[in-house]
């Protein structure tokens, strides 16, 4: 079959297609298009299941009954690694294609090394394609993280997919790992890899081999520093999970979260300590984002929030400095930027204290960015800290959301927070009085500080706080 190459311009950020060069997208994005040489037929995806051998669309043809439907199916395989296992919802489901995103030198190579590992020596062969490193590079780090013998691992340094798929055909893998998108690519089509006709194509052949063959496929991504996705969205749209691997290069910690997940809450985080022997899992999570405040200055609060399943504690700072020239600064890292804004003007109204020139930064230690509103009360006391020149006593926890008329609002799960301060040895919570009148089983170790306005918080704290001589 004669193939009819055309060209068309293809949103490098959505990946929509037009035939003519567009200054502005229909999802908004400017300058955003690259003119592309796609075929007319989607060959890579028809290949993908040719040679892939078991078509999906054959076997799921006829439907089958619901109670016939075994649950091994649907059965997960475990990654030797709890933090990674929670974060997608109990394991890897077979069949599922996950995408792993993340700076480089984050650590995706190494977390991913580590479970194709462990999938090795407890369900059998796995594949690991790398566009990346050599053979070599691999082994060194596999040696360094994995330890012991790994005769079920298969390393492959390839960036061709046809190349790649006639070693899936001979290995027949249990799980197979594509480190990364951007750096494999299709023959079958012109443009570079990493483009989004490069990255659908084999997002499309990968979708096929995970579906046909029912094993679970992994792939890495990589991430801008803006936190974009270098290649395109697309591939965020056809894959079951998107983890998120975060964190400071210089510092030890990486946070896991699961930005989509069709098999799985979105509100799990698991948490790792790089070293030298590969990725630790940390149980006392709350401890690391608080190693700081005992030497606490103005601006620094303790707070808590609930993380899908467990609570966490963590540390809100907060600096105000003199504005310039012009607007006041409002930089919020951690926490929504409308929130603090927000936050101020409440703070302003009911505190009395003017911040119209002021800089005002806000961060959430340890590189985490908590939903909800459970940090605003301990954002507003970190910023009038800072404002004040006032230390906040390290041993007071603050929970509760902020109305716009200055009220708390009860937290959810506020007992549960309550006794993550009292186990990681806080004395007092100043927390929303509704939310307190709820509380039953309190430690005894704990006393609770019940505040109805930001006003009412304010003074607390300013009673409670120590004046810097
Ligand atoms: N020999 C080593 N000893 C200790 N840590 C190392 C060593 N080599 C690499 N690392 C750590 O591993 C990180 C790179 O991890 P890697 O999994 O390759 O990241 P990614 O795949 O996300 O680019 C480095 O930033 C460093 O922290
Ligand atoms: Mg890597
Ligand atoms: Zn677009």
């Amino acid at each position: 079959m004669a193939k009819k190459a055309d060209t068309v311009f293809v949103c490098q950020e959505c990946g929509y297609e037009s035939p003519r060069w567009m200054g502005k997208c229909i999802c908004g994005a400017w300058n955003s298009f690259v003119e592309e040489k796609v075929h007319k037929e989607t060959e890579g995806a028809s290949r993908g299941r040719r040679q892939s051998g078991r078509d999906s669309s054959a076997k799921s043809a006829a439907p089958v009954r619901a109670s016939e439907i075994t649950s091994s199916q649907a059965g997960r395989v475990d990654t030797g690694i709890g933090e990674l296992n929670r974060v997608l919802g109990g394991g890897l489901v077979q069949g599922s294609l996950v995408m792993i995103s993340g700076e480089p030198g984050i650590g995706k190579s190494t977390l991913i090394i580590q479970a194709a590992a462990h999938i090795s020596r407890t369900v059998g062969t796995v594949l690991y394609v790398s566009g990346e490193e050599s053979a070599e590079q691999i082994k060194m780090r596999a040696d360094r993280v994995c330890g012991g013998p790994l005769d079920d691992l298969y390393i492959l340094a390839e960036n061709e997919m046809g190349a790649v798929l006639e070693a899936i055909d001979r290995l027949d893998p249990k799980f197979l790992i594509i480190d990364s998108i951007q750096t494999v690519y299709s023959d079958e089509f012109e443009s570079a890899p990493g483009s989004v006709s490069q990255v659908r194509a084999v997002g499309n052949i990968l979708l096929s081999i995970g579906k046909g063959r029912g094993i679970p496929v992994f792939i890495v991504a990589h991430v801008t520093k803006s936190g974009e996705l270098a290649g395109p969205r697309i591939v965020e749209h056809m894959v079951d999970a998107v983890l998120q691997f975060n964190g400071e290069r210089s510092q030890d910690l990486r946070i896991l979260r699961a930005v989509k997940n069709r098999f799985g809450t979105t509100s799990e985080i698991g948490a790792f300590e790089m070293r030298e022997e590969g990725l630790a899992e940390i149980d006392n999570l709350s401890g690391s984002f608080l190693e700081g405040l005992d030497e606490s200055s103005e601006g620094a609060v303790a707070t808590a929030v609930y993380e899908g399943t467990r609570p966490l504690l963590l540390e809100i700072q907060a600096l105000t400095a003199a504005t310039n020239i012009g607007f006041a600064r409002r930089t919020a890292i951690g926490i929504n930027a409308n929130r603090l804004s927000m936050i101020i003007a409440v703070l302003e109204k009911k505190s009395g204290m003017t911040l119209i020139n002021r800089d005002v930064y806000v961060n959430i230690v340890g590189g985490l960015h908590p939903e909800g509103t459970t940090t605003d009360l301990a954002v507003a006391v970190a910023v009038w800290s800072a404002e004040k020149g006032v230390r906040i006593s390290p041993d007071t926890l603050y929970i509760g959301e902020i109305g716009l008329t200055g009220d708390l609002r009860p937290v959810m799960n506020a007992e549960k927070l309550v006794k993550e301060a009292a186990r990681m040895g806080f004395s007092r919570v100043v927390l929303p009085k509704r939310s307190a009148e709820r509380l039953q089983n309190v430690p005894g170790s704990i006393k609770l500080i019940p505040a109805t306005s930001l006003a009412d918080a304010i003074s607390t704290a300013s009673s409670q706080s120590q004046h810097r001589g």
